[in-house]
């Protein structure tokens, strides 16, 4: 069973939902759920983005906040430029990023979405939480233009959209300084995101969650079942309040569980340092596999993906972390035929 994690400051754990927001909500899920491109735009009146903005927007950042925590624990800062939020919805992604302490890092925010709906509710909600900030609706301004040398957050757009624009989006992007990726946990939003890092792969170097520059190696043949996804934890007090067990139960979501795919990548100098003494950089994906004395972690390094067996005795402390899910996704090991002979959590605990 997940832990709950802090909330950010400035961010309000109960959601209201208002009694005419269910109508909208449902409707929403119906189109996330159905994974097709979306032709239009489903945002039909501010209430919507309300809706959306209290509950699943919501939820979305807590996903932003484990990767953002995880950024801040490795020491990267996302540049000093402009910031632009693509298919910002109701703003959930640039806020988090200002509620994570970066906000003197931007000169302006930009926002593109394909609803000016959208973009003006983020805009409306951007500017209360940091005023001394210029934000810009981007409208139907050339995208290259808006993104070179800034930092650029997506969220939970790939999906829903058509094969030409995802082809734009990626040469758009091409000029950015930094990309900071978030996108549900499937199956098919990993594989979608793996396709964009490997066209993306030319211009820039991986931050999170690759610990290598080469070809991803789920693209390996075998590996096709596997998918790079993990676990973020939603906030202290959310499973136990009433709001969120109502809008939990309505919408048939487990709050528990709150899997996402992501992927952080930098123009200049590889910020990943390649195999140091104490064991190869390894990324853990998934959920460990738990047994009777040992667990099996889906593993990620330079030399390829597979499962490698942590026997219990090696490290007691580590492997209840690991059980639960305590003890994040990036470690330094070693392992021989299988098997971990030795494993450190990057950046090594306090102790
Ligand atoms: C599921 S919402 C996610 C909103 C926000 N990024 C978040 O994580 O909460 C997807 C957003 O992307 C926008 N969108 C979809 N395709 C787009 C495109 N080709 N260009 C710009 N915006 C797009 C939609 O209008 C919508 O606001």
């Amino acid at each position: 069973m997940p832990t709950e994690s802090q909330p950010p400051e400035g961010t309000d754990s109960s959601p209201a939902i208002a009694a005419g927001h269910w109508t909208a909500l449902e409707r929403l899920r119906e189109i996330f759920l159905s994974g097709q491109p979306v032709r239009g735009s489903y945002w039909t009146c501010r209430e919507d983005l309300e809706a959306y903005d209290a509950t699943l927007g919501e939820r979305i950042g807590w996903k932003w906040d484990a990767v953002l925590d995880e950024l801040g624990r490795l020491g990267w800062c996302p540049p000093v430029g402009p910031l632009v939020d693509f298919g910002c919805g109701s703003g959930v992604a640039s806020r988090r990023v200002l509620g994570h302490g970066s906000a003197d890092r931007f000169t302006e925010i930009r926002l593109i979405d394909k609803s000016s709906l959208a973009t003006g509710f983020a805009a409306s909600r951007l500017r209360n939480l940091a005023p001394g900030i210029r934000v810009v609706e981007a409208g139907s301004a050339d995208m290259a233009e808006v993104m070179a040398g800034s930092t650029v957050l997506l969220s939970h757009v790939l999906g829903e959209m058509l094969p030409v624009a995802r082809r734009q989006l990626a040469s758009a992007l091409a000029g950015a300084a930094a990309v900071i990726w978030v996108e549900p946990g499937t199956h098919a939003d990993s594989r979608a995101l793996i396709a964009m890092r490997e066209e993306l792969l030319g211009s820039f170097h991986p931050v999170v969650p690759c610990v290598h520059a080469a070809r991803c190696g789920l693209l390996a043949v075998g590996q096709e079942r596997h998918w790079c996804h993990f676990f973020a934890n939603p906030p202290v007090g959310v499973l136990a309040d009433p709001d969120w067990a109502a809008f939990a139960a309505h919408m048939g979501i487990d709050l528990r569980s709150v899997p996402y795919s992501y992927l952080v990548l930098q123009r200049g100098e590889p910020p990943v340092p390649g195999p140091g003494d104490s064991g190869e950089r390894t990324r853990v994906l998934g959920t460990p596999r738990i047994y009777k004395g040992f667990s099996r972690l889906f593993c990620c390094a330079e030399g390829g993906v597979g499962e490698l067996e942590l026997p219990r005795r090696l490290d007691e402390a580590l492997y209840k972390a690991i059980k639960r899910e305590e003890a994040g996704s990036l470690f330094r090991l070693r392992s021989e035929a299988g098997r971990i002979q030795s494993i450190e959590p990057v950046p090594p605990t306090q102790g």
